[in-house]
C-alpha cells in the first residue's frame, strides 16, 4: 500500500508552502520550527510522520545559513521519527554560485551544501533552475530538476520582434531554451566580474538593433547584471529591455538599481519571497511556481514521470 504524504515547511517561505498545499488540496502539517534563547534552531513535529512520505519545502534563500540549518534539523527530527523518505523541496537552491573553484583557495559551497543535506539524511531533493545543472551530480540521491520555462514562456505572449538575451556565457543553455521556444533570436553579453556582485558588459554578441529584449538568467541579486545589461543593450539599438528571472534574491542596493534602471520589466517567481519593498517596486512582477511544484510533488509521490510535465 502506498504510504501516506506530509508536506512540512520551514520558515524561508511558509506562504509558498500554503499555496503548493492548496493546489494538491491537503493540509500543510503542524511543526514547531522555532529557536531556542541563544538563537539555535528548534523543531519539534506535531505530525505522526512514521511510515509517511514527507516533503520538507525550505528554499535555501536569505538568511541562507538560518534556512540551511533548519531544513536539516527538520530532516533529522523526520529521519529519527521513522518517516520512509524525506524530500527537500527547495526551489532556490543556494550556495549554487560557488560551484567550482573560480580562483585558488576558495570553496565549492555547492558541493559542500549537498555533502550536508545527505548527511542530514534527506532522501531526495525537487529544486528549480540551478545555477548550473551539474549540481544534480554533487548529490548521491535523486534529484529532480524543475524548469521555469513554461511559466515565463506563458507570460511573455506577443512581445513582436524579439530576442532572448543571457546576461552572460553562463546563461546561454537556458536562454537559448527560451529563444527555441519563442523562435526569436538570441544575443549574449560579454559580462566580466572582477569583484562579488559587481559586474561590467564588455560587448554584446548579436544584433539588437530594432528589438525588444529578454533577458533570461536564473538569479537577480543586487541587480547590476540586468541593468547594466539594460543600458548596454538600449545603447545598442534596442527598442525596450524587459527581464525574467527565476530567483528574485534582491540584496543590497538591487531595489534601489532596479528603481532607477531602464528595464521596461522585471518578472520573477516566487522561489524566494519579496519583501514589503519588493512587492512594491513598480517594475517587479511576480508569477507563482505553486501549481508547477505541487504537480510534481504529486509525481514523485506516485512515481510518475517528472519530465512528462515538460513536454
Ligand atoms: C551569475 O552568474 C548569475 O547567473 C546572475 O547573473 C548573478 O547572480 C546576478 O547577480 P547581480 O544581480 O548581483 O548582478
Amino acid at each position: 500500500m502506498e504510504s501516506e504524504m506530509i508536506i512540512f515547511s520551514g520558515n524561508a517561505n511558509k506562504p509558498l508552502a500554503q499555496k503548493i498545499c492548496n493546489w494538491i488540496d491537503m493540509p500543510l502539517a503542524e511543526a514547531l520550527v522555532s529557536n531556542f534563547s541563544d538563537g539555535e534552531t528548534r523543531v519539534e513535529l506535531h505530525t505522526n510522520v512514521r511510515g509517511r512520505d514527507v516533503f520538507i519545502v525550505q528554499p535555501i534563500c536569505s538568511p541562507a545559513n538560518h534556512h540551511l540549518m533548519e531544513a536539516m534539523i527538520m530532516a533529522d527530527a523526520c529521519h529519527r521519527s521513522s518517516a520512509s523518505r524525506v524530500t527537500l523541496v527547495a526551489p532556490y537552491f543556494g550556495y549554487a554560485r560557488q560551484e567550482r573553484k573560480s580562483a585558488p583557495r576558495t570553496p565549492i559551497t555547492a558541493k559542500l551544501v549537498a555533502d550536508l543535506l545527505q548527511a542530514a539524511h534527506f532522501d531526495r531533493v525537487l529544486t528549480m533552475e540551478l545555477h548550473t545543472s551539474a549540481i544534480q551530480g554533487f548529490f548521491n540521491i535523486p534529484v529532480d530538476h524543475l524548469y521555469v520555462k513554461p511559466i515565463f514562456a506563458g507570460f511573455f505572449t506577443n512581445i513582436e520582434n524579439l530576442c532572448v538575451i543571457s546576461p552572460d556565457a553562463g546563461g546561454v543553455e537556458r536562454a537559448r531554451a527560451m529563444a527555441k521556444h519563442f523562435n526569436c533570436s538570441l544575443g549574449i553579453i560579454d559580462k566580466r566580474r572582477d569583484k562579488p556582485n559587481e559586474s561590467d558588459v564588455m560587448n554584446i554578441i548579436g544584433d539588437v538593433k530594432g528589438k525588444n529584449c529578454l533577458i533570461v538568467d536564473d538569479i537577480v541579486d543586487t541587480g547590476g547584471s540586468i541593468c547594466k545589461a539594460a543600458d548596454a543593450l538600449l545603447a545598442g539599438g534596442a527598442l525596450s529591455v524587459r527581464a525574467a528571472i527565476s530567483h528574485p534574491v534582491l540584496s543590497g542596493a538591487a531595489l534601489d538599481n532596479l528603481n532607477k534602471s531602464n528595464l521596461k520589466e522585471l518578472v520573477v517567481t516566487d522561489t524566494i519571497p519579496l519583501t514589503q519593498a519588493g512587492k512594491a517596486c513598480k517594475i517587479i512582477t511576480q508569477l507563482s511556481i505553486a501549481e508547477l511544484f505541487a504537480k510534481a510533488i504529486r509525481r514523485i509521490h506516485h512515481n510518475d514521470s517528472i519530465s512528462a510535465l515538460f513536454i
